[in-house]
């Protein structure tokens, strides 16, 4: 609101009517405006991360998580920044909710999350690096099928992101090691080359550039967000 003062009404030299004209410059310039994102797993983490960000950015958001309690609080969330949404309790292993639409609108843009362990396997952790290979397998598959529909299938590849999956993680590791969690925690650091992990708006802005015009030309393609971890 900085700009109250500095820009006035050329009429009436009222400086809340500036602030009005501004405000619909910014709506005006929102990447996601009138678009509608259909986020699973967003009721906390990295999901619910991007739905902020989205929403921010003018998306009307739905939140689909298997947790209804974290999804309505997270919805609450948007409308209490003036955005739209809604919660709705979804096993997303039994959902294809989005893509009859798109293919039938002829554009759409779709996220998957992988991970850095979707490029690199590591011990202790086949089923999840099995998955996450599998996950690019699919963002690239599905790329191909759905060029032809202007819909855009992109992946991201995070490293460590410290939400309630990493916690749990982190606990695990320092039970099977015997060691205490920060020791833990400092080891994994040491792996990165920025020296720090991500913060979670540094995964949602890249799911933000995926998911606006900025990306257009860009399609099966799995994204490292690591810090630069994925060259050591
Ligand atoms: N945290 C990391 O370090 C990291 C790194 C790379 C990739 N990832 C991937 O990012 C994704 C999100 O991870 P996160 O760390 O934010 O996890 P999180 O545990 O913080 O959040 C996961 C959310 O998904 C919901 N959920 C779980 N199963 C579901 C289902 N079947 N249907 C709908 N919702 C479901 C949970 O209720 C929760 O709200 C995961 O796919 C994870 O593998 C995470």
């Amino acid at each position: 609101m900085g700009y109250i003062d500095e820009q006035r009404c050329c009429h009436c030299e009222s400086p809340i009517l500036a602030f009005a004209r501004k405000q619909g410059d910014e709506d005006a310039n929102m990447r996601l405006k009138d678009k509608i994102a259909l986020i699973t797993g967003a009721g906390e983490g990295i999901g619910r991360a991007i739905a902020l960000s989205f929403a921010k950015e003018g998306a009307k958001i739905i939140i689909a998580d298997i947790n209804p309690k974290n999804a309505k609080k997270v919805s609450e969330e948007i409308i209490a920044l003036g955005s739209k949404s809604l919660a709705i309790k979804t096993d997303v292993s039994k959902q294809k909710a989005v893509i009859p639409y798109m293919l039938k609108q002829k554009s759409g843009k779709i996220i998957n999350l992988s991970s850095q362990s979707g490029k690199k396997g590591n011990s202790w952790y086949a089923a999840y690096c099995a998955s996450k290979f599998g996950i690019i397998g699919l963002t690239q598959s599905l790329a191909l099928e759905f060029a032809p529909y202007g819909i855009n299938v992109n992946a991201l590849c995070p490293n460590v992101v410290f939400t309630s999956m990493w916690k749990r993680q982190l606990n695990q590791y320092a039970q099977k090691y015997g060691l205490p969690p920060k020791k833990v925690k400092d080891f994994l650091m040491s792996k990165i080359p920025f020296g720090r992990f991500p913060r979670l708006e540094e995964i949602a802005n890249v799911a933000l550039f995926l998911a606006s015009e900025e990306s257009s030309y860009i399609t099966g393609q799995s994204i490292n967000v690591t810090g630069g971890q994925q060259l050591i």
